[in-house]
Protein backbone atom coordinates (compact mmCIF):
# COMPACT_ATOMS: atom_id res chain seq x y z
CA UNK A 1 0.00 0.00 0.00
CA UNK A 2 1.03 3.56 -0.59
CA UNK A 3 1.28 6.08 1.41
CA UNK A 4 2.74 9.99 1.81
CA UNK A 5 4.40 11.59 4.18
CA UNK A 6 5.60 14.75 5.42
CA UNK A 7 9.12 15.10 6.93
CA UNK A 8 9.18 18.25 9.57
CA UNK A 9 12.77 19.74 9.54
CA UNK A 10 11.74 23.56 10.45
CA UNK A 11 13.02 23.47 13.41
CA UNK A 12 16.12 25.12 15.51
CA UNK A 13 18.18 22.63 17.06
CA UNK A 14 18.28 24.60 19.86
CA UNK A 15 19.43 21.57 22.27
CA UNK A 16 22.09 20.49 19.85
CA UNK A 17 23.73 23.46 20.28
CA UNK A 18 25.50 23.64 17.09
CA UNK A 19 24.89 27.25 16.21
CA UNK A 20 22.28 25.95 13.31
CA UNK A 21 19.33 23.85 12.44
CA UNK A 22 20.56 20.50 13.62
CA UNK A 23 19.45 19.32 9.95
CA UNK A 24 22.04 20.33 8.51
CA UNK A 25 24.82 18.46 11.17
CA UNK A 26 27.22 16.11 8.69
CA UNK A 27 27.92 12.60 9.57
CA UNK A 28 30.02 11.12 7.12
CA UNK A 29 30.03 14.80 4.74
CA UNK A 30 26.14 14.46 4.75
CA UNK A 31 23.73 15.99 5.78
CA UNK A 32 21.47 14.74 8.74
CA UNK A 33 18.20 15.19 6.72
CA UNK A 34 19.94 13.75 3.80
CA UNK A 35 19.75 10.58 5.62
CA UNK A 36 15.84 10.59 6.76
CA UNK A 37 15.28 11.54 2.91
CA UNK A 38 17.17 8.63 1.80
CA UNK A 39 15.32 6.31 3.39
CA UNK A 40 11.71 6.89 1.75
CA UNK A 41 13.10 8.23 -1.57
CA UNK A 42 14.19 4.59 -1.58
CA UNK A 43 10.98 2.59 -0.11
CA UNK A 44 8.81 1.80 -2.95
CA UNK A 45 5.57 2.29 -1.09
CA UNK A 46 6.13 5.97 -0.75
CA UNK A 47 4.97 8.32 -3.22
CA UNK A 48 5.89 11.79 -2.50
CA UNK A 49 7.61 13.58 0.49
CA UNK A 50 6.60 16.78 2.00
CA UNK A 51 9.72 18.89 3.36
CA UNK A 52 8.69 21.17 6.14
CA UNK A 53 11.45 23.97 6.54
CA UNK A 54 12.11 27.07 8.21
CA UNK A 55 11.31 30.10 6.11
CA UNK A 56 15.45 31.15 5.99
CA UNK A 57 16.54 27.58 4.90
CA UNK A 58 14.07 26.68 1.77
CA UNK A 59 17.14 27.28 -0.43
CA UNK A 60 19.64 25.07 1.78
CA UNK A 61 16.79 22.59 1.24
CA UNK A 62 16.27 22.62 -2.16
CA UNK A 63 20.17 22.29 -2.66
CA UNK A 64 20.11 19.29 -0.11
CA UNK A 65 17.33 17.52 -1.94
CA UNK A 66 18.61 17.90 -5.60
CA UNK A 67 22.58 17.16 -4.38
CA UNK A 68 21.19 14.16 -2.86
CA UNK A 69 19.31 13.50 -6.33
CA UNK A 70 15.58 13.33 -4.07
CA UNK A 71 12.98 13.10 -6.58
CA UNK A 72 10.20 12.38 -4.50
CA UNK A 73 9.89 15.93 -2.87
CA UNK A 74 6.68 17.49 -4.37
CA UNK A 75 7.14 20.45 -1.82
CA UNK A 76 8.74 22.51 0.44
CA UNK A 77 6.45 23.56 2.85
CA UNK A 78 7.38 26.56 5.40
CA UNK A 79 7.20 25.81 8.62
CA UNK A 80 5.61 27.46 12.27
CA UNK A 81 7.39 28.51 15.19
CA UNK A 82 6.09 25.20 16.85
CA UNK A 83 6.26 21.58 15.50
CA UNK A 84 2.69 20.93 15.69
CA UNK A 85 2.24 24.31 12.79
CA UNK A 86 5.30 22.71 10.66
CA UNK A 87 3.03 19.44 10.26
CA UNK A 88 -0.29 21.18 10.01
CA UNK A 89 1.70 22.98 7.18
CA UNK A 90 2.74 20.15 5.35
CA UNK A 91 -0.50 18.30 5.25
CA UNK A 92 -1.89 20.97 3.76
CA UNK A 93 0.07 20.65 0.89
CA UNK A 94 -1.18 17.19 0.16
CA UNK A 95 -3.94 17.30 -2.63
CA UNK A 96 -5.98 14.31 -4.03
CA UNK A 97 -8.23 11.38 -2.25
CA UNK A 98 -7.78 10.55 1.04
CA UNK A 99 -4.76 8.17 1.61
CA UNK A 100 -2.48 7.30 3.96
CA UNK A 101 -0.04 10.06 5.99
CA UNK A 102 3.16 9.26 7.82
CA UNK A 103 4.87 11.92 9.82
CA UNK A 104 8.17 11.69 10.61
CA UNK A 105 10.61 13.96 12.27
CA UNK A 106 13.95 15.10 9.64
CA UNK A 107 15.61 14.55 12.68
CA UNK A 108 15.35 10.82 12.64
CA UNK A 109 17.61 9.03 10.03
CA UNK A 110 17.39 5.55 11.45
CA UNK A 111 14.11 4.25 10.56
CA UNK A 112 13.85 0.92 8.84
CA UNK A 113 11.82 0.83 5.47
CA UNK A 114 10.73 -3.19 7.48
CA UNK A 115 9.40 -1.08 10.15
CA UNK A 116 7.39 1.53 7.86
CA UNK A 117 6.20 -0.86 6.34
CA UNK A 118 4.29 -2.33 9.65
CA UNK A 119 3.37 0.89 10.40
CA UNK A 120 1.51 1.01 6.81
CA UNK A 121 -0.08 -2.14 7.05
CA UNK A 122 -1.56 -1.06 10.85
CA UNK A 123 -2.78 1.70 9.62
CA UNK A 124 -4.81 0.75 6.93
CA UNK A 125 -6.10 -2.12 8.90
CA UNK A 126 -6.79 -0.02 12.17
CA UNK A 127 -6.83 4.07 11.03
CA UNK A 128 -3.75 5.26 12.90
CA UNK A 129 -0.75 3.75 14.06
CA UNK A 130 2.42 5.05 15.49
CA UNK A 131 6.25 3.58 16.15
CA UNK A 132 7.34 2.99 19.99
CA UNK A 133 9.91 1.00 21.89
CA UNK A 134 9.23 0.03 25.32
CA UNK A 135 10.83 2.20 28.21
CA UNK A 136 13.87 0.82 29.93
CA UNK A 137 14.22 3.08 32.49
CA UNK A 138 12.07 2.57 35.65
CA UNK A 139 9.78 5.76 35.56
CA UNK A 140 9.03 8.19 38.56
CA UNK A 141 6.60 11.07 39.05
CA UNK A 142 8.51 14.10 40.74
CA UNK A 143 6.73 16.87 42.22
CA UNK A 144 8.81 19.50 43.88
CA UNK A 145 12.15 17.21 43.86
CA UNK A 146 10.39 14.54 45.87
CA UNK A 147 9.24 11.01 44.53
CA UNK A 148 5.38 11.31 44.53
CA UNK A 149 4.96 7.12 42.80
CA UNK A 150 6.25 4.76 40.60
CA UNK A 151 4.96 4.26 37.99
CA UNK A 152 4.31 0.88 36.20
CA UNK A 153 6.69 0.52 33.32
CA UNK A 154 5.09 -2.59 31.74
CA UNK A 155 2.51 -0.37 30.19
CA UNK A 156 5.01 1.82 29.00
CA UNK A 157 6.27 3.08 25.99
CA UNK A 158 8.77 5.32 24.88
CA UNK A 159 6.83 7.30 21.31
CA UNK A 160 8.93 7.79 18.09
CA UNK A 161 7.76 8.48 14.86
CA UNK A 162 6.43 8.26 12.09
CA UNK A 163 3.14 7.96 13.13
CA UNK A 164 0.79 7.17 10.64
CA UNK A 165 -3.06 8.19 9.68
CA UNK A 166 -5.92 8.49 7.26
CA UNK A 167 -4.99 12.15 5.35
CA UNK A 168 -8.50 13.25 6.35
CA UNK A 169 -8.91 12.75 9.48
CA UNK A 170 -5.90 13.56 10.71
CA UNK A 171 -6.24 16.95 9.02
CA UNK A 172 -9.37 17.69 10.81
CA UNK A 173 -7.47 16.69 14.09
CA UNK A 174 -4.73 19.67 13.20
CA UNK A 175 -7.66 22.26 12.35
CA UNK A 176 -9.70 21.55 15.52
CA UNK A 177 -6.41 21.33 17.71
CA UNK A 178 -5.84 24.76 15.73
CA UNK A 179 -8.50 26.24 16.35
CA UNK A 180 -9.43 25.28 19.82
CA UNK A 181 -5.63 25.94 20.83
CA UNK A 182 -4.83 22.17 21.79
CA UNK A 183 -0.94 21.81 21.57
CA UNK A 184 1.26 18.39 21.18
CA UNK A 185 4.70 17.61 20.18
CA UNK A 186 3.27 14.87 18.29
CA UNK A 187 0.43 13.84 16.12
CA UNK A 188 -1.15 10.87 17.95
CA UNK A 189 -1.58 13.36 21.18
CA UNK A 190 -3.80 15.52 18.75
CA UNK A 191 -5.41 12.07 17.44
CA UNK A 192 -5.81 10.58 20.99
CA UNK A 193 -7.28 14.29 21.52
CA UNK A 194 -10.22 13.52 18.97
CA UNK A 195 -10.66 10.11 20.41
CA UNK A 196 -9.06 7.81 17.50
CA UNK A 197 -8.22 4.45 17.80
CA UNK A 198 -4.15 4.25 17.10
CA UNK A 199 -2.03 1.15 17.68
CA UNK A 200 1.46 0.72 18.65
CA UNK A 201 4.02 -0.75 16.67
CA UNK A 202 6.91 -1.82 18.18
CA UNK A 203 9.88 -0.05 16.79
CA UNK A 204 13.75 -0.05 17.76
CA UNK A 205 16.09 1.86 19.85
CA UNK A 206 18.01 2.98 17.07
CA UNK A 207 15.63 4.75 15.77
CA UNK A 208 16.73 7.46 18.38
CA UNK A 209 15.96 11.47 17.52
CA UNK A 210 18.71 13.06 17.16
CA UNK A 211 18.52 16.45 19.97
CA UNK A 212 21.48 16.77 22.21
CA UNK A 213 25.25 16.65 20.97
CA UNK A 214 26.03 13.14 23.15
CA UNK A 215 23.32 12.12 20.44
CA UNK A 216 25.70 12.48 17.65
CA UNK A 217 28.17 9.57 19.40
CA UNK A 218 25.33 7.28 19.01
CA UNK A 219 24.62 8.15 15.38
CA UNK A 220 27.92 7.19 14.51
CA UNK A 221 28.14 4.40 16.10
CA UNK A 222 24.94 3.39 14.18
CA UNK A 223 26.30 4.43 10.78
CA UNK A 224 29.83 2.67 11.66
CA UNK A 225 27.47 -0.22 12.35
CA UNK A 226 25.25 -0.66 9.38
CA UNK A 227 28.09 0.33 6.78
CA UNK A 228 29.67 -3.20 8.29
CA UNK A 229 26.27 -4.88 7.70
CA UNK A 230 26.10 -3.59 4.11
CA UNK A 231 29.64 -4.21 3.26
CA UNK A 232 29.57 -8.02 5.24
N1 LIG B 1 10.30 20.94 13.91
C1 LIG B 1 9.64 21.70 12.92
N2 LIG B 1 9.15 22.93 13.22
C2 LIG B 1 9.29 23.45 14.46
C3 LIG B 1 9.94 22.70 15.48
C4 LIG B 1 10.43 21.43 15.17
O1 LIG B 1 9.53 21.23 11.78
N3 LIG B 1 8.82 24.68 14.70
C5 LIG B 1 10.88 19.63 13.56
C6 LIG B 1 12.38 19.55 13.83
O2 LIG B 1 13.09 20.13 12.75
C7 LIG B 1 12.60 18.07 14.03
C8 LIG B 1 11.26 17.57 14.59
O3 LIG B 1 10.32 18.62 14.37
O4 LIG B 1 12.89 17.37 12.83
C9 LIG B 1 11.35 17.19 16.06
O5 LIG B 1 11.62 18.35 16.84
P1 LIG B 1 12.86 18.54 17.81
O6 LIG B 1 13.64 17.30 17.95
O7 LIG B 1 12.36 19.24 19.03
O8 LIG B 1 13.80 19.55 16.94
P2 LIG B 1 14.08 21.08 17.19
O9 LIG B 1 12.84 21.77 17.58
O10 LIG B 1 14.81 21.56 15.99
O11 LIG B 1 15.12 21.02 18.41
P3 LIG B 1 15.02 21.83 19.81
O12 LIG B 1 13.68 21.50 20.41
O13 LIG B 1 16.18 21.31 20.61
O14 LIG B 1 15.17 23.30 19.46
MG1 LIG C 1 11.78 21.24 19.39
Amino acid sequence: MMYSIVIPAAGQGKRMKAGKNKQFIELNQTPLIAYTLQVFEEDEQCKQIILVANEYEIEAMQDIVRAYNIKKVTRIAVGGMERQQSVYEGLKQLEGPDEIVMVHDGARPFIRESIIHELVNATSKDGGAVVGVRMKDTVKRVSQNQIVETIDRSELWAVQTPQAFWRDSLLDGHKRAEDEGFVATDDASIMEWVGSKIVMVEGDYSNLKITTPEDLLMAEAILRKRRMEHDS
